[in-house]
């Protein structure tokens, strides 16, 4: 790795060499997770991230751990969600339904989709209730994923909590409605308070566009430049898996 100003990699951080690399690790943390909460707990909750990254992660789960994992004691939910039917080509249920959940047996009903085809309020409302009748959270108390898998933006976004967004002030809500000015659009996103809440959050990050973010992030004595800097679980496990070109000005 380059000399660069950045003195070393925190002990959260994984560099990998590449994609191929990083699927792996990440489609192994998945299943270790899994595995450990369905023999400790009897279930594993995860919260499922979306754009690109993720995709052949998934695959790989479907390819090598359709029969490997105990899919009947999986439960699926999602961080965020575009302002898009489900059968959408940005939906992310779309895209982890294709890449995952139709190639598992995984019951539907342990599927927890954000029905984003509703008013972005109603499906933020909505998917709250959610989460408060699964998790059986009384006022004031958070649900905790087993794991929150989160990708990061060339901005420092994740989920689809976005630099200068009123979604990176919540505190109470465990999902919200979210205006992007910058993407003209509305998106639908558990809020911080849920991120950290988590048992383990695993962010994956992979392309040189991340690159200066990553360096900005780890060369700053500041520490909330981007909405990624934020996520931090109070109890819980914190690893960013990261390609090697997106740590290449490290
Ligand atoms: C989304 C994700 C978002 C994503 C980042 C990185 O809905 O798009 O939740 O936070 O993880 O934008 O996306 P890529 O993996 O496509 O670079």
């Amino acid at each position: 790795m380059p000399q660069s100003s950045v003195s070393k990699v925190p002990e959260w951080m994984t560099v990998v060499s590449n994609t191929e690399a990083l699927n792996n690790a990440a489609a192994t943390e998945f299943v270790n997770c899994a595995t450990r909460a369905v023999r400790e707990r009897g279930r594993f909750t995860v919260a499922l991230s979306g754009g690109n990254t993720p995709r052949n992660i998934y695959s790989l789960l479907a390819e090598k751990y359709a029969h490997a994992l105990s899919w009947d004691e999986i439960f699926v939910f999602f961080g965020d969600e575009r302002h898009v039917p489900p059968d959408d080509p940005d939906s992310n249920f779309r895209m982890a339904t294709e890449s995952l959940l139709s190639r598992v047996p995984i019951p539907a009903k342990n599927v927890h989709r954000i029905q984003a085809e509703l008013d972005a309020r109603m499906a933020a409302d909505q998917y709250e209730a959610t989460l408060r009748e699964f998790f059986a959270l009384s006022n004031g108390h958070l649900p905790r994923f087993d794991l929150v898998m989160l990708g990061m933006g060339d901005d420092g976004h994740t989920a689809s909590l976005f630099p200068g967004t009123t979604a990176l002030d919540e505190n109470s809500r465990l999902v919200v409605a979210n205006h992007v000015e910058k993407l003209q659009t509305d998106r639908i996103t558990l809020s911080f308070p849920v991120l950290n809440a988590a048992a383990e959050v695993m962010v994956v990050i992979a392309g040189e566009k991340k690159a200066p973010v990553i360096r900005e992030i780890l060369s700053s004595s500041q520490r909330s430049l981007y909405p990624i800097q934020r996520v931090h679980p109070k109890e819980g496990r914190l690893l960013w898996l990261v390609e090697q070109e997106a740590a290449s000005l490290l």
